[in-house]
């Protein structure tokens, strides 16, 4: 049995937009990502997870600029949209080698699986019969971890707590705990980490600008830009954290 584990990180919501110098919550997107560089050589990932927001305008040239220097760091890259993303955008600047989109990938004897809950037209998400089709293929016998731009679950934050994963319960439904370990996830710019019928759900922070927990509005933490890692061994076990530039 190889004890070798699989190391994955999930880069969120960096809000890139087309103009360069264009600010997000008074931040610079792709300085801050670019700030995470040693912390990702560090981490030296096996696979990338961009979990959606990846843009703000949902422009191709934002696609670019973070293709271009997330593409240094790893490979493979899996991508999903979050509420600022335009998939067709996407679907065409990220058709390149190094890019997936899933929606099962398979990762060091897991089973990643990339869920589309954004809707063009509004910043809620919601996962409908189609979009959920992913998880019917899953191997109960072996252990799986599911990405989704929206929170699952409350996160305690009403700022963010009023655009969730919408009819939440048809996704929860469909999760069986002996095989999905946890729901990762972004959108909610925050470090969150709670669990519900047994399985882990777990925020990644977001690339650019992050807010102090609990709080009725968005409130700039100065952490920093962040993102999650994931170890994956075959036999199930796991471990995540978080890590700030
Ligand atoms: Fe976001
Ligand atoms: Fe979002």
């Amino acid at each position: 049995m190889s004890e070798q584990a699989f190391t994955l990180i999930q880069l969120s919501d960096c809000h890139v937009s087309a103009q360069p110098g264009t600010e997000y919550r008074g931040c610079q997107p792709m300085n801050n990502l670019a700030r995470l560089d040693p912390v990702v050589r560090e981490l030296a990932p096996d696979a990338i997870v961009l979990s959606g927001d990846v843009s703000e305008d949902g422009s191709a040239e934002s696609y670019r600029q973070v293709a271009a220097l997330v593409e240094d760091w790893g490979q493979p890259i899996a991508w999903l949209p979050g509420n600022h993303d335009e998939r067709p955008v996407m679907e065409e600047v990220l058709d390149r080698p190094g890019f997936i989109a899933g929606p099962v990938c398979h990762f060091g004897g897991w089973q990643v699986v990339l869920l589309d809950s954004a809707w063009h037209d509004r910043p809620e998400g919601e996962l409908d019969a189609e979009r959920l089709a992913p998880l019917a293929e899953l191997d109960g016998d072996q252990p799986a971890l599911i990405f989704v731009h929206h929170q699952p679950i409350a996160v305690g934050s009403p700022w963010i707590d009023k655009y969730p994963l919408v009819e939440n319960q048809r996704l929860w439904e469909r999760l069986n705990a002996r095989c999905v370990k946890a729901v990762a996830f972004g959108h909610v710019h925050q470090v969150f980490e709670g669990e519900h019928a047994g399985i882990a759900c777990l925020s990644a922070p977001s690339t650019v600008a992050n807010s102090h927990r609990d709080t009725p509005k968005f409130t700039l933490d100065e952490s920093g830009p962040g993102l999650r890692w994931f170890r994956l061994w075959p036999d199930g076990r796991w471990a995540s954290g978080v890590r700030h530039a």
